[in-house]
């Protein structure tokens, strides 16, 4: 059973820790991530997968998948089977608002959830868990709730296809078919297990035992009538860091013996703390993440002060021996979220042979991530509060499984925006020029999408 093969995880015993809570290794933090394949039995994903995705997506696969960052899965293989067969799928991801903004490594699954929803072209739904922060992080009801909203805008400016999206929170949410299908899994998972899975000891308040089949639920297409019904059989593609792995671990023990099917994953490595220490960037310490709300000049002295560098510590020294690749952050990063291979191949060559010095590789990383961050930031600005409501109101989404795209494009956009602008208040009207200047097919479209439901 799959849960038993890892129920030690939690209570790990090795020298490496991955839950939802603590991401940590003893080796300098570095995490080992092919014995956490092995440990918490999923697969690799492999080269030929990847081609898979290329092949029925006719497009580029992600520079994540391309880079190995999505590193791991569970029946992904199956999920790609049947989308060959005619068989879609829905998408499910989620977010714990703990904090006011989102840092660079929460940025990763959206952005990674947005390429597949636009390459295979499925509904997706995510997940706000402001329940379990509540619990977990000594934050009021409403606190939790305003941070939900926050965190949705920063999620809605990812560009995310509003007929295709529910997003919703759990304190507005859980009730019906989704609590009933809750009580179904609690039914199923003892304490013991509980415990093997999570570590939870007989200290945590029973808040922490009860929360698991809330975030399990979501990966069941009856928990959301409004959007699958009689579609039961539908599968779900979850996309996450694996420090999520546990609860979808729980999930797919419990599944066949509700009779539905177990949740497919694909799982990202993490995207590491600025001085590498810790396993993965994380809210906790400010200057060891960068969050999209960072101005340029922050960015540079985040950079600048605290990126670990593999660098040698003289530039005779570097000139000689070059750079070690593996443990510094600046080519890490760059290889996140640099999209050109060539120049990226071009970077980790002089550097590893010392002709670039740390300096220039921090300047390129500077340039890349304040181009990112400032992006995000617009386009953030331009997500009002109507948007958000549109996202997470409780609605059928007719043609979320049609191949017509979204307005990615900005000329497209411009079209429809001229076609639908008579049905426009001056105010939506507004929202659409200035979501134009961003860019941002995606919210220009859900500006429409308003227009037309709404008025
Ligand atoms: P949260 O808010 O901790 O994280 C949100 C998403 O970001 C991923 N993540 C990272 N990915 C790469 N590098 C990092 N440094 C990094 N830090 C966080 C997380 O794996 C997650 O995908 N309980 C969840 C919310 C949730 C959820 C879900 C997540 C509810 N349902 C379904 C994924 C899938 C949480 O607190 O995530």
């Amino acid at each position: 059973m799959e849960v038993d093969k890892k129920e030690e995880l939690a209570s790990d015993s090795s020298d490496q820790t991955v839950n939802p809570w603590e991401v940590s290794a003893k080796e300098g933090g570095k995490i080992d991530y092919d014995k956490l394949i092995d440990q918490f039995g999923c697969q690799r994903l492999d080269d030929s997968l990847i081609d898979r995705v290329q092949r029925l997506t006719s497009r580029q696969p992600h520079v994540f998948l391309r880079r190995g960052v999505f590193f791991a899965h569970r029946d992904f293989n199956e999920v790609l089977d049947a989308y060959e067969r005619g068989d879609k799928f829905y998408l499910y991801t989620g977010r714990g608002p703990s904090s006011e903004a989102l840092h660079l490594g929460h940025l990763i699954p959206f952005m990674f959830t947005k390429y597949l929803q636009e390459a295979f072209k499925v509904p997706l739904v995510i997940q706000l868990t402001d329940d379990e922060k509540c619990m977990w992080k000594n934050l009021s009801v409403e606190e939790s709730q305003r941070l939900a909203r926050e965190n949705a805008k920063d999620i809605i400016a990812c560009g995310f296809d509003v007929t295709k999206t529910f997003i919703f929170s759990d304190f507005d949410y859980v009730g019906g078919a989704f609590y009933k299908n809750m009580v179904k899994v609690a039914k199923c998972v003892t304490l013991n297990k509980a415990m093997g899975i999570f570590g939870f000891s007989g200290e945590d308040h029973i808040g922490k035992l009860s929360f698991p089949p809330v975030q399990a639920v979501p990966s069941f297409p009856s928990s959301f009538p409004h959007l699958f019904p009689g579609k039961d059989k539908l599968r779900c593609l979850i996309p996450c860091a694996i420090d999520q792995d546990p609860y979808f671990r729980m999930t797919r023990d419990v599944a066949p013996r509700l009779g539905y099917s177990k949740p497919a994953l694909i799982e990202s490595s993490f995207f590491p703390a600025l001085q590498a220490k810790n396993g993965k960037m994380s809210a906790s310490d400010p200057n060891s993440a960068i969050y999209v709300t960072d101005t340029a000049k922050e960015i540079k002295n985040k950079i600048n002060r605290y990126a670990f560098s593999g660098g040698q510590d003289s530039i005779e020294k570097h000139r000689e021996i070059g750079a070690n690749l593996e443990v510094d952050i600046p080519v890490k990063y760059l290889s996140f979220f640099l999209e050109d291979d060539t120049e990226l191949e071009h970077i980790k060559k002089e550097y590893g042979e010392g002709r670039m010095l740390t300096g220039e590789v921090k300047k390129r990383l500077t340039e890349v991530l304040t181009e990112m961050v400032e992006r995000h930031r617009m386009a953030r600005a331009a997500v009002t509060d109507e948007m958000v409501d549109a996202f997470m109101a409780v609605r059928p989404l007719p043609n979320m499984f049609e191949s017509e795209k979204p307005l990615d494009f900005v000329g497209s956009s411009l079209c429809r925006y001229y076609h639908c602008t008579r049905s426009m208040t001056r105010t939506q009207r507004k929202r659409v020029e200035e979501c134009l200047e961003v860019g941002n097919g995606c919210l220009v479209a859900t500006v429409k999408y308003l227009s037309n439901s709404y008025n």
